[in-house]
């Protein structure tokens, strides 16, 4: 199977280079269909909130717990490339929609799953691809129909959402008084925008540091530096901060070449000297003019111009990252200046209060009470590193989920609720469908049960009575009834205020579609000979990448990465 030998006049060609890999056919989608199915199984048992967690150890012996299936899975080393492909659904989902990777991760795995099937019965798998593209469709437009719309300021259902997305997490004991803090920081930063609102997670700095408990985690009106204030003479606390924002060096630049000055006398060096306290004295100068009273420089802040900024009552911060910056900017309203030339009274940023604190073992700085922020911070403080990694990725989920509803407010239950009436829906659909398409639109209803199923045996309940009673009460018309796996209950999602977006739920059917297909297309893989390790994949059908934003990377021969 090397190399692809060709005979031309009795003489072989050599098209590959030898010792190339070749996988086709049925081979070929055997191998990608297992690796995908394993990927998928790997996610499986932290979906919802009964869900176990992970404990990943990477090559340096660092440990993260999560039950985040993005994370497990870009933590997990993977090789085989169709593997990989559900990597990417995972980073495609959490990238577009902020939650839903484990569930997208776990469809697509079942799509396939039950696409080999069809396939060993000698269903051509383009069959399968449309009856899966019509299916989606079908999905989406059921999904549409449910969906409730909200008002996109109402604390009550961002709430509810934000809540339901930390239920499934190690951190979820919190989940009440974390919710709270996401919807507030994320109203906090969202705008009007042509008759909706825009809204950035990234407007939302967190920041962590160890503490006593994830209660204490606070929202800060404004930003939370990890940085000290510079000199021990400047004051620790300043009211009515007008701050200025620099993004260059308070230091005598030193030049790029090698510079040689010959001083002849001890006269020369003093003015030398003088020269350069001058200039430092005057780059104070400026910002003193300016009506400053604090400076956070993106650069650095040499001794003697700390010495005279600290004498003239102005607190400085040196080393910003520029991430901060621009918060910085978006919380005081204050404007980033690239030359001490330019800057002027209404350049500054305002802020009620600039304080150093002591948190932890470490000082930051807390710039806060700022009028109407446009970016805020959380501080989380959990007891420990991990606690804090794991309690920061929640966090986002949670911002993500409201960022989402406040973009487009409309929002579903959960518990699978919906999963069992697209799943109703299809069935019907595929009776009218011709042909062998109806099997697969069959299928792709029983990989959207397996959301239901794997959320029941997560929590040690009976998948099989549950799924029988949901399929009869949504038959029954009713829309909202869902597994509510803490009290085990088969009931009407809505009244145990379990929500998510619609936006989740959409994204989680196109991803999983989207890379199912395209794993099914593929029926050649071709495998340089530097790919060492698992059966290849990949190959020939990849010519159909192109909807699956961040797909670029799934070349993916191992050896030539
Ligand atoms: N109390 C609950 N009862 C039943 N189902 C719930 C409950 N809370 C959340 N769920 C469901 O759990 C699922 C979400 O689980 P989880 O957060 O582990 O995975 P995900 O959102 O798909 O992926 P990730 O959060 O890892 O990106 C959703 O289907 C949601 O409706
Ligand atoms: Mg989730």
């Amino acid at each position: 199977m090397s190399s692809f030998p060709t005979q031309a006049g009795g003489v072989p060609i050599l098209v590959m280079k030898e010792g190339s890999n070749r996988s086709r056919g049925r081979e070929a989608q055997h191998s990608n269909i297992t690796a995908a199915k394993v990927v998928a199984e790997s996610v499986r048992s932290s979906l919802g909130p009964k869900g176990m967690d992970k404990m990943l150890v990477d090559n340096f012996g660092d440990v993260t717990i999560t039950s985040d299936g993005r994370t497990i899975l870009d933590e997990m080393d993977i090789q085989h490339p169709a593997a990989k492909m559900l990597v990417e659904v995972a980073k495609t989902q959490d990238n577009e929609a902020g939650d839903g990777t484990t569930s997208a991760v776990i469809i697509a795995g079942e799509l396939l799953g039950k696409a080999e099937d069809l396939i060993d019965k000698d269903i051509h798998p383009t069959i399968i691809i449309d009856g899966y593209r019509k299916a989606a469709e079908k999905a989406l437009e059921t999904l549409e129909k449910i969906a409730i719309t909200i008002d996109p300021k109402s604390t009550d259902y961002l709430k509810k959402a934000a809540t339901t997305a930390m239920g499934s997490k190690i951190v979820a004991e919190y989940k009440d008084y974390l919710a709270d803090l996401a919807v507030k920081a994320m109203l906090a930063v969202a705008e009007k925008e042509d008759g909706g609102f825009k809204a950035d997670v990234d407007d939302v700095k967190v920041e962590k540091k160890t503490g006593e408990s994830l209660k204490d985690t606070s929202l800060i009106n404004g930003i939370v530096l990890d940085k000290e204030i510079v000199h021990s003479g400047m004051q620790k606390r300043i009211e009515n901060a007008k701050i200025a924002l620099i993004d260059a060096s308070l230091e005598i630049e030193k030049t790029e070449m090698d510079a040689k000055i010959s001083i002849e006398s001890p006269d020369q060096i003093e003015a030398f000297l003088k020269e350069e306290e001058t200039m430092i004295k005057d780059m104070v100068n400026k910002i003193l003019a300016s009506g400053a009273n604090v400076v956070v420089c993106q650069k650095g802040i040499d001794d003697m111009a700390q010495h005279f900024l600290a004498r003239k009552g102005i607190v400085a911060i040196r080393r910003a990252k520029k991430s901060d910056m621009e918060k910085l900017a978006r919380a005081t309203g204050g404007k980033i200046v690239s030359s001490l030339n330019d800057i002027s009274p209404s350049d500054l940023g305002y802020a009620a209060l600039v304080e150093e604190r002591r948190i932890g073992d470490d000082k930051m700085t807390f710039v806060e009470g700022c009028k109407n922020p446009k970016a805020v911070t959380i501080l989380i403080r959990a007891g420990t590193e991990r606690m804090n990694a794991e309690a920061e990725r929640s966090i986002h989920d949670a911002l993500c989920v409201v960022r989402d509803l406040i973009r487009e407010p409309k929002i579903v239950a959960g518990g699978s609720a919906p999963e069992m009436e697209m799943a109703g829906v299809l069935r019907k659909y595929a009776q009218k469908m011709p042909g062998r398409e109806q099997l697969a639109v069959q299928i792709y209803a029983d990989a959207l049960e397996s959301i239901t199923i794997t959320l029941a045996e997560n929590a040690g309940l009976d998948p099989i009575d549950i799924i029988s009673e949901l399929r009869s009460r949504h038959e029954k018309g009713e829309t909202w009834a869902g597994i509510e796996v803490l009290s085990g209950k088969v009931q009407d999602m809505s009244k145990a205020n379990i929500y998510e977006p619609l936006s989740v739920k959409k994204q989680i059917i196109k991803s999983a579609t989207e890379a199912a297909t395209m794993i099914l297309k593929i029926d050649d893989v071709i495998a340089s000979e530097k790919s060492k390790g698992p059966p290849p994949g990949a190959g020939g059908g990849m010519g159909g990448m192109g909807g699956m934003g961040g797909m670029g990377g799934m070349g993916g021969y191992p050896g030539m990465e």
